[in-house]
């Protein structure tokens, strides 16, 4: 038993202050090994995606120093091995981002195939159409995505679908190939971009990342450099909506409120006040909501990293809205939990329809992946009385002091690992 045991009604009030970008973070983790000099990153959250990333790049022989909880310096001189094949980065997505980098600076890599969320099938195909395209060769060998090449060369690519992680492994694998390399159709999303302006830091020439064609001129080698990761728009996001679903008044700090525009939209059109300051958004929400009708798309389209958290909201909305899910076909396996807090949603393929009821009811619940997961403790955030939710692991995996922040904000919530833990928490709470 490891859950988070949550006492709803509460107002979320006060300050919350946003980490940085783990989806940015992982690709600069993998990143940082194309370079035989040190690069310091900052902003670096501490979870435990970037902390298998950082176990990976030791185990590659890159020199790693946590400087402090978010801070790392890397080095990559001391690589001697292309091969990663353990069971925690086959637990996570982004490892495949050592394929790129891997493949990038030393022409061949074994790679585990990634895991990550269950939200769908999450096919390689279009990261190895990237990579064959550079002039590699690919195969995929027991379980593990094996790429070689004799010299990499830039080439047009043009993916057949928006994928961010095909987006960032190719440019990492063509930022020290020979010519220039266009991506074409690329994914625009704020971390993509992130990606390239680290790679830029470090002497590399990605233009365009944030439009649909990204042109990469190979360089010979890169340096030194001192990047600082940027914030985090989901867990920005999440935050926005718990500040909203709560009925609260949340300065989310830390935050480019551009990266969230589509989210603030919504929740005005929901009935929300938002304000936005230049590294801050204010969400207040006093009023009962309205109902709305979202599609999850790629940047700048509504995040597909946000559906669980908007749904919980609209659960709550006056009359019938529909979201609908165009990234990933598995999206709504959380819906069977939300629905024994009381909630009225019907699945019918990728759409949700959302008849809104007046309240939540508290009950055991069960995280089914990583946004999800903080879906329903958002949920049970705005629930009357108690919610467990198991499975908390894939939520640690993204949020950074979770329970925490939202206790900082006067959320009764904590993580507890037997019955007596829940006993005290109820007594605490009242
Ligand atoms: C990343 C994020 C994830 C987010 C998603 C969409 C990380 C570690 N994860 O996942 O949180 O939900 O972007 O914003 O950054 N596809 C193919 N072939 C491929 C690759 C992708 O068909 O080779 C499809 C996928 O099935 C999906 C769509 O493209 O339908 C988008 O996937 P993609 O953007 O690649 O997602 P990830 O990078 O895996």
């Amino acid at each position: 038993m490891r859950e988070y045991a949550i006492k709803g009604g509460a107002p979320l009030v006060g300050e919350v202050e946003i980490g940085g970008a783990k989806n940015a973070a992982l690709g600069i983790l993998a990143g940082a090994l194309l370079s035989n000099e040190t690069v310091e990153i900052e902003n670096v959250p501490d979870l435990y995606d970037t902390n298998v990333m950082m176990d990976a790049l030791k185990e590659l022989g890159a020199y790693v120093e946590k400087v402090d909880r978010h801070t790392v310096r890397i080095n990559g001189a001391g690589v001697h091995k292309t091969e990663l094949d353990n069971d925690d980065l086959k637990k996570i997505r982004g490892s495949y981002y050592f394929a790129g980098s891997l493949l990038g600076k030393y022409k061949n890599a074994r790679i585990a195939l990634p895991g990550g969320c269950n939200i769908g099938s999450r096919p390689v195909d279009q990261h190895i159409k990237g990579f064959n395209a550079l002039g590699a060769s690919v195969q995929i060998e027991n379980g593990c995505l094996v790429c070689e090449a004799e010299s990499l060369t830039g080439t047009h690519i043009y993916l057949d679908v928006v994928s961010v992680g095909t987006t960032i492994n190719v440019m990492l694998a063509a930022v020290l190939a020979s010519g220039q390399t266009y991506i074409e159709n690329a994914a625009k999303e704020p971390h993509v971009v992130d990606v390239a302006n680290f790679l830029n830091s470090m002497g590399a020439h990605v233009r365009g990342a944030g439009t649909d064609v990204i042109r990469i001129t190979g360089v010979e080698s890169l340096h030194a450099a001192k990047y600082s990761i940027i914030p985090d728009q989901i867990e920005a996001g999440t935050f926005m909506l718990a500040a909203a679903v709560t009925k609260g008044d949340v300065l989310v700090k830390n935050v480019i409120p551009k990266h969230l525009e589509s989210i603030t939209s919504k929740l005005l059109e929901i009935g929300c006040e938002v304000e936005e300051f230049d590294d801050a958004v204010r969400v207040v929400a006093s009023k009962p909501f309205k109902h709305t009708q979202v599609k999850t798309l790629p940047y700048p389209g509504f995040p597909t990293d946000m559906q669980p958290q908007i749904v919980v909201a609209l659960g709550l909305a006056e009359g019938t809205s529909i979201v609908t899910e165009s990234i990933f076909e598995n999206r709504f396996r959380y819906v069977d939990e939300l629905t024994r807090l009381g909630a009225n949603i019907k699945v019918e393929g990728n759409t949700a329809i959302i008849e809104g009821v007046e309240k939540y009811r508290g009950a055991n619940i069960t995280a089914p992946d990583l946004r999800a997961g903080a879906a329903l403790v958002v949920a049970g955030l705005a629930s009357e009385g108690y919610t467990l939710v198991d499975d908390i692991h894939y939520v640690e995996r993204g949020y950074e002091d979770f329970p925490e922040k939202l206790a900082g904000l006067g959320a009764a919530i904590q993580v507890v690992n037997d019955e007596k833990e829940l006993t005290k928490f109820k007594l605490k709470v009242g």
